[in-house]
């Protein structure tokens, strides 16, 4: 008698005219699927081909999948099974990707470190060290705060970088302070580099390069370098990248970890079909807004920063890869302008946002022209903060030549310096982002 073949109590096969197909597909997928996941679905990487709309392509992210690049006629979702099949059945091609690239040279796996190809990218603990590195070397420039610890306990730490002594010239007032983020999505590690290089540029070019000089002289510049360690130290714990996108919090009645940070941050939280409620998505909202312990201690952060009832901060980048985008709010809604979101705002976001993707060659635009999303961090930081927030989405382009989410380490000094001038731009702005549409003097005085 042959035995009964073994199949998961959980993968259950639709009834119909497609579970013939669904069955293989599934049992493909299994097969295919990496030895070892703690999550009850396992995710892959697909491209689906003939959605062509933002609201097409909200729909094929309604699954639970998140939208990882959108192109001309298709998308690249991470996805399981059962949210590869929702898609199919919107009458989509969906066809299975790679996995991530095995960068191991055929050598040992260092636990909770990069494969030696991609040596240069810097884990928690070296990127931790290199911030220890440069404000030791500028401590007159440059100083740390530890925000807050992770879910698993790591520190969650500020830069300050500002010259102290010196004041934009002819004023009393404050100066403006300008926030830049990166990491809240775990296999995004390129923007870790990002802000990497960020401290060393401001510190090592102080008092020689005089755009720079000029910025910390007169701006207080923020970097947060890892606002999701967990989730970036799980993606590379084996030695083979996982995809991981989300933190590693524990959910209640679920076997599926974590939530995605960027869905849970208290602007409009679940309002627009922008996220997911479900646990095993990509795109969990959490609990509640500033469920995940990360967001709550950023949003406490730039919180903290409301001094005499004025928020310091006044302008911010959030780096995310990939795809080349200079992003701005809102991505709740399709509108340009919105409640909270005048023609004079947009505009200036606009303005700014395509001067900043000329120097940079991204493509400039509206976060919900992509697909909509709710509870994102530059919707709170502007609709709850009224800071002149953007995402870019850094490199390789939508077509994902270069290596999608993990382009090797030889690329990292090019693709963090092609960001240089964007972010000096966007300092430049900061103190009053209405001069770029010509409105100083009715917004800036
Ligand atoms: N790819 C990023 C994400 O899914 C950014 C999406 C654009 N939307 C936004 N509000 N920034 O979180
Ligand atoms: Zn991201």
């Amino acid at each position: 008698m042959r035995p009964p073949t073994p199949r998961s109590p959980r993968r259950r096969v639709p009834h119909g005219r497609l579970a013939t197909a669904a069955t293989a597909v599934v049992l493909a997928l299994a097969m295919a699927a990496p030895a070892s996941s703690d999550t009850a679905e396992r995710s892959r990487s697909y491209e689906v081909t003939g959605p062509r709309t933002a609201a097409q392509r909200t729909a094929v992210a309604a699954t639970g999948a998140s939208v990882d690049a959108v192109r001309p006629g298709s998308v690249v979702i991470t996805a399981d099974a059962a949210q590869a099949e929702r898609v199919r059945r919107m009458g989509y091609a969906v066809r299975v990707l790679p996995g991530p690239p095995d960068r191991s040279d055929g050598r040992k796996a260092t636990p909770f470190d990069f494969p030696p190809a991609d040596a240069k990218y810097h884990n928690y603990k070296e990127a931790m060290a290199e911030v220890d590195a440069n404000v030791a070397a500028h401590p007159s420039l440059m100083s740390k705060q530890v925000i807050g610890t992770s879910y698993e306990g790591r520190d969650i730490v500020a830069v300050k970088i500002t010259n102290a002594a010196k004041k934009p010239p002819g004023t009393t007032a404050a100066k403006p302070e300008v926030l830049f983020t990166a990491h809240q999505h775990a296999r995004e590690h390129l923007t870790v580099e990002m802000a990497l290089y960020l401290l060393k540029e401001f510190g090592s070019q102080y008092g020689k390069d005089a755009r720079v000089t000029k910025m910390v002289d007169e701006r207080v510049i923020w970097v947060v370098p890892d606002v999701n360690p967990d989730g970036g130290e799980y993606d590379i714990a084996t030695g083979s990248y996982r995809s991981w996108r989300k933190n590693r919090q524990p959910n209640a009645g679920s076997s599926a970890r974590g939530t995605d940070p960027n869905r849970n941050w208290d602007h409009k939280w679940g309002c627009c079909g922008g996220s997911s409620g479900s646990p095993g998505s990509q795109t969990y909202r959490g609990t509640a807004p500033e469920s995940a312990p990360e967001v709550k201690v950023v949003a406490d952060f730039v919180r903290s920063r409301i001094v005499g009832g004025k928020q310091q901060i006044k302008a911010a980048i959030d780096f995310h890869t990939y795809s080349e985008l200079v992003l701005w709010p809102f991505g709740w809604t399709s509108s340009d302008t919105a409640p909270g979101m005048t023609k004079d705002d947009r505009d200036a976001f606009a303005t700014v946002g395509t001067s900043m993707a000329a120097s940079n060659r991204y493509t400039p635009e509206q976060s919900s022209d992509l697909y909509i999303t709710d509870g994102s961090i530059d919707d709170w930081l502007w609709g709850n903060q009224k800071i002149f927030a953007y995402t870019f989405e850094m490199y390789p382009g939508p077509s994902g030549g270069g290596g999608g989410f993990y382009p090797p380490d030889e690329v990292i000094d090019r693709e963090t310096a092609r960001n240089r001038d964007a972010v000096l731009q966007l300092l430049e702005n900061a103190d009053c982002m209405y001069r770029s549409i010509g409105k100083e003097a009715q917004y800036c005085r």
